[in-house]
């Protein structure tokens, strides 16, 4: 069986890395050739700097793709677009048995449509999640990539729902739990070994599994174009952000469309740099860095007080770590992190914001409690299906 793996962008990455790692288990296991499952790497080149990507194959341990388009930025048409282009000649070259896509983001639609097209059937890992809000260009990619995948793994039951109220029919839908928490468990020992809370003056003992053994921070992320294409609406949240830092000091790994739109709305001061200014955050405050790897990222995350973010998969993460999660978006397309986990919904007013983040800093943040399947191994469920699937009935 000959699968082309498709990743873009950075939180494809994590996505993919045990799917890579399950499939070269599954090949060691076996000692009939026939079911070799022979996998190509594509990266489209939808993210390209070195903190938003070829950091995460190191961190992952995720081989060097082994075909990059090299796409790079652009409108989202020029993207998808060009990325269609590229991936169609070489999928007339090498003829796959399936096509692989993750996630949500334009290079998960280009890579569905560009198969499902030449008639090389598509499976769609992270499949019947809806935000139900179509002014998001991920939510549009995800409709559509259900709309022609062939198999679709979905992480949690509503997904199931979400796609059975479409029209999907029933044969295609496996529930196999949530392959990003395959990368999170098993990177877990060595996120604990980074020196992150230590190359941030966070680390006040030896023990870093302690929590009472560093100071207290929050950390921030924010690039979705509502919250940061607008000046109104980043104002609002800049706001919030002043008062609840003079509690706690926030970390911010800055996107980089998030850093541009911090220079065109002048927003910058706000901000210490820590690239500027390498003294540990000792006081509160508001601290900029560079967007960190995924074991430094992880490291902060499961040591900080909360998390504020507009990301999707953050919200998933921070669940399963226990740790309060403000999300600045009006929905999310991960409602389970609402109802059994961390997350509460915040949008981007200052007052809502501020409110549960004070929650929070007085002890009262939400509390998690995970999906069963949510377990470390969906990857190993995913190739069990294809197997079952392309190979074995086929
Ligand atoms: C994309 C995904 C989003 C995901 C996010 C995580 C889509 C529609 N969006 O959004 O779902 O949550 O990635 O990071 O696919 N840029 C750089 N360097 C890079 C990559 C991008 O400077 O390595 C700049 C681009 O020039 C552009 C901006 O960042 O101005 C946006 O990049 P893009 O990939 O279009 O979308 P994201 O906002 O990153």
């Amino acid at each position: 069986m000959k699968v082309i793996l498709v990743v873009g962008a950075r939180p494809n990455f994590m996505k993919i890395a045990p799917l890579c790692r399950a499939i070269r288990k599954r090949n060691q296991s076996i000692h009939d050739n026939r079911y070799i499952i022979h996998n190509i790497l594509v990266h489209t080149g939808q993210h390209y700097d070195y903190e938003m990507s070829k950091i995460f194959f190191e961190d992952l341990e995720l081989p060097e793709p082994d075909i990059y388009l090299g796409v790079g930025s652009g409108t989202h048409a020029e993207q998808t677009g060009r990325i269609m282009i590229e991936l169609e000649k070489m999928l007339l070259k090498e003829k796959p048995d399936l096509l692989v896509v993750v996630g949500d983001v334009n290079s998960t639609l280009a890579g569905a449509l560009t198969a499902v097209k030449l008639h090389i059937p598509v499976a769609h890992v992270e499949a019947g999640l809806r935000s139900f809000d179509r002014t998001m260009p991920e939510e549009i990619n995800r409709l559509l990539t259900d709309a022609i995948s062939d198999y679709l793994f979905t992480p949690s039951p509503d997904a199931n729902e979400n796609l059975k109220k479409e029209g999907i029919e029933d044969k295609k839908i496996f529930l196999v739990g949530n392959i990003m928490i395959d990368s999170l468990l098993s990177n877990m020992e060595k996120v604990k070994k980074s020196g992150t809370l230590k190359k941030f003056g966070l680390k006040k003992e030896q023990s870093i599994d302690d929590r009472q053994q560093t100071t207290d921070y929050a950390l921030l992320t924010l690039h979705r174009p509502t919250n940061v294409d607008d000046k109104d609406a980043f104002g609002r949240i800049i706001n919030a952000l002043i008062k609840i830092s003079q509690h706690v000091p926030i970390i911010f790994p800055v996107h980089p469309r998030t850093k541009k739109q911090m220079q065109v709305f002048g927003f910058q001061h706000y901000f210490v740099d820590l690239k500027k200014d390498t003294s540990s955050i000792i006081n509160n405050g508001l601290y900029l860095t560079d967007p960190l790897s995924y074991s430094e990222f992880l490291n902060l995350m499961a040591h900080a007080k909360m998390i504020l973010t507009d990301s999707g998969g953050i919200q998933e993460e921070t669940t399963v770590l226990d740790i309060p999660c403000l999300t600045l978006r009006e929905n999310t397309e991960w409602p389970i992190t609402i109802t059994q986990g961390t997350n509460v919904l915040v949008g981007n007013d200052t007052q809502k914001i501020e409110n549960e983040a004070f929650k929070v800093l007085n002890g009262k943040g939400k509390k998690g409690n995970c999906s069963e399947l949510w377990d470390g191994k969906a990857s190993d469920r995913i190739i069990e299906v294809l197997l079952e699937q392309l190979v074995f009935k086929g």
